[in-house]
């Protein structure tokens, strides 16, 4: 008789997820469809996202949190695309905030999942190297990763004003050369993220960062280069920049 195990009860090697929080309302783009939902050269921003994190060969299942009433929406969006086969894909109902819809990402891995990448459904043209370099990064160890560009704009720390429009004290100017702007996918080792959600308190509209949410767990958090293209789409001018990179890549792709 062979002493081979039956497949199922082989140890598996472990699996990279990408949770999408799509649950937005995206107000800053104007009334309409939820950001998520806009279209992109006629395929919704979503889809975008997805395929993003998709076109990753480290990336094999994708957890799309969805509006919280838009979860058989998204299923049904899921189906009409075609989307990369080696990959699986779950979609759950998402919360209030952005913490809380990757908070319920997270609850609906399975176990076979050891490291996360958690990437905004308003980020859709980032590429599959940027995706890859991060996955890479914690795959080596890293706790939390995060794709990052040097500034082109001085910042000021300022005290705000009541009223838009006011004129605002300014407390301080950080050198600039030592900030970032910080980009998604942020790629974590999941018991890491997992206790951060479980043990960070933040008040008010909750954390718009997760890598945010590690430091303050004092566990270490390191930056690597993003990409220009992985920008995220927030207000009407967004969407005009979307729409010329997707024009270029076509372009570059008929050659
Ligand atoms: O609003 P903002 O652009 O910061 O949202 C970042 C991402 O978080 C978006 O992809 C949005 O859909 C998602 N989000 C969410 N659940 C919320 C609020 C935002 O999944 N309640």
């Amino acid at each position: 008789m062979s002493s081979t195990p039956p497949p199922t009860d082989r140890p598996r090697p472990p699996r990279t997820a990408a949770v999408i929080p799509a649950a937005g309302r995206g107000v800053r783009l104007g009334p309409g469809t939820p950001k998520a939902l806009r279209a992109l050269g006629g395929t919704p921003m979503l889809i975008h996202a997805i395929r993003a994190m998709a076109a990753s060969r480290a990336v094999s299942l994708v957890v799309v949190v969805a509006p919280p009433d838009g979860a058989p929406e998204v299923k049904h969006l899921l189906d009409e695309h075609a989307l990369p086969e080696r990959t699986d894909y779950l979609v759950v109902p998402g919360g209030e905030t952005r913490q809380e819809s990757v908070r319920l990402g997270l609850d609906a891995l399975p176990e076979d999942i050891s490291a996360v990448l958690v990437h905004d459904a308003a980020r859709p043209l980032v590429p599959v190297d940027t995706v890859d370099a991060v996955a890479s990064a914690v795959r080596d160890g890293a706790p939390a990763v995060v794709p990052a560009l040097p500034l082109a704009d001085t910042v000021k720390e300022v005290e705000p004003a009541g009223t838009p429009g006011e004129p605002e004290p300014v407390l301080a100017t950080p050198v600039r050369a030592r900030l970032r702007a910080v980009q998604t996918p942020q790629g974590f080792d999941r018991d890491t993220l997992v206790r951060a959600h479980a043990e960070v308190a933040v008040d008010g509209e909750g954390a718009t960062d997760d890598a945010g949410m590690v430091e303050r767990l004092g566990a270490p958090v390191v930056v690597v280069p993003g990409h220009e293209e992985a920008f995220k789409v927030t207000r009407p001018l967004d969407l005009v920049l979307a729409e010329a990179v997707l024009a270029r890549r076509r372009a570059n792709d008929g050659f």
